[in-house]
């Protein structure tokens, strides 16, 4: 089965089994089956945070679970919850359309409801983290479902156990989020204050136009050219290190990170390295924002392997700052 579709770079990748899970009880009877059971299993959401290899030995499950709706609501929040196969974008949409503010900054971010909390998805300043209350996860090896504190799921920068200590082990079902009555914009990070002053309203749905805008202009829409986001993290060195680089440069981009540590711009790190816009046979960092890998067509995993490894010599060489790429590997 073709998965060249299914993942937004647009790697052509065969999956030796593929399946689309549309009711959790899919799940106790995969459980059973003697050929499917003893295979590895991927979880497979909108294919926006992977890099995947031509041929794929598992079995990949599509997650199609749909649903949402409120759940409850107590004097200070909404309690929404939405099944792991919603499309992440039209969710946040539909919260705001609703009037229940939150989840405005990740706006346009591509992907499902499911697989956004294994990458803590984040942007303009939120984080999913910041709004989820729990999630339900079917455990892989025999299908028995689980719930997952906020705490549970241990979200860190881009990261969560999903990612972690419980990788592939998990396929998540169900997210409930608690939104605030009360809320406050958060409007600080980059463009988005400026792009407010010229829609002139202060509404939650404003902030969402804002996000999305500013998005539009610097990130490559998937469906025209391949590409999975923000390629590498924005690497969290020491005081030392940040303060290292900055004698030599100056205009370095970074912000604190706790007492002892900065976040470093790695879009600004790769630009420095003559990175941005640059090509590396049929993949390359993107013109707009160099912190994005784009595939210009025919690309293979091989060719962001090298990539991927070109960009981290140069930087480290460079400034002496290891990059640590973002999505997940198949
Ligand atoms: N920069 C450059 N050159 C570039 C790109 C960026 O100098 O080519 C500088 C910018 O001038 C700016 C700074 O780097 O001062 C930060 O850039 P930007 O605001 O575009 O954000 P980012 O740090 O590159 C992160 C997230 C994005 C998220 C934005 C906005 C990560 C890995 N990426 O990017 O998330 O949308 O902030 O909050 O944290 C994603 O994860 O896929 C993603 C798109």
């Amino acid at each position: 089965f073709s998965l060249q579709h299914a993942n937004t770079l647009g790697l052509p990748a065969i999956a030796r089994h593929f399946l689309r899970l549309t009711d959790t009880q899919q799940l106790a009877e995969l459980c059973l089956d003697p050929v499917l059971s003893v295979l590895p299993w991927r979880i497979l959401g909108g294919g926006s945070n992977l890099v995947l290899a031509d041929e794929i030995n598992a079995l990949v499950i599509a997650v199609e679970l749909k649903g949402r709706r409120l759940l409850k609501e107590d004097d200070d929040a909404w309690y929404i919850t939405a099944a792991a196969g919603e499309n992440w974008h039209e969710f946040v949409q539909w919260t705001l359309a609703q009037g229940w503010a939150g989840l405005e900054n990740l706006s346009l971010i591509p992907g499902t409801v499911g697989a956004a909390p294994v990458q803590n998805i984040g942007a303009y300043g939120v984080e999913i983290k910041d709004s989820l209350f729990e999630l339900t996860a079917y455990r892989l090896s025999d299908g028995q479902a689980r719930v997952f504190s906020a705490a549970e799921c241990q979200f860190a920068y881009r990261d969560s156990c999903f990612k972690q200590a419980e990788a592939d082990q998990w396929l998540i079902a169900e997210v409930v989020f608690r939104l605030p009555k009360i809320t406050s914009l958060k409007t600080n990070y980059g463009d988005i204050e400026q792009e407010l002053q010229v829609l002139g309203q202060r509404t939650a749905q404003a902030v969402a136009q804002a996000v999305i805008h500013v998005r539009q202009r610097k990130l490559p829409d998937p469906a025209v050219m391949g590409n999975a986001g923000s390629f590498f993290k924005n690497p969290i060195v020491s005081n030392a290190l940040r303060a290292s680089v900055l004698a030599a440069h100056p205009e370095l981009v970074s912000y604190p990170a706790g007492p002892a540590h900065y976040k470093l711009a790695a879009g600004w790190l790769i630009e420095r390295a003559g990175w941005k816009g640059r090509q590396l046979g049929p993949v390359g960092m993107y013109q707009k924002q160099a912190l994005v890998l784009v595939n210009h067509g025919g690309a293979t995993q091989h060719d962001v392997v090298l990539l991927t490894q070109a960009v981290q010599a140069d930087v480290r060489a460079q400034f002496g700052v290891e990059l640590e790429a973002e999505p997940v590997w198949w």
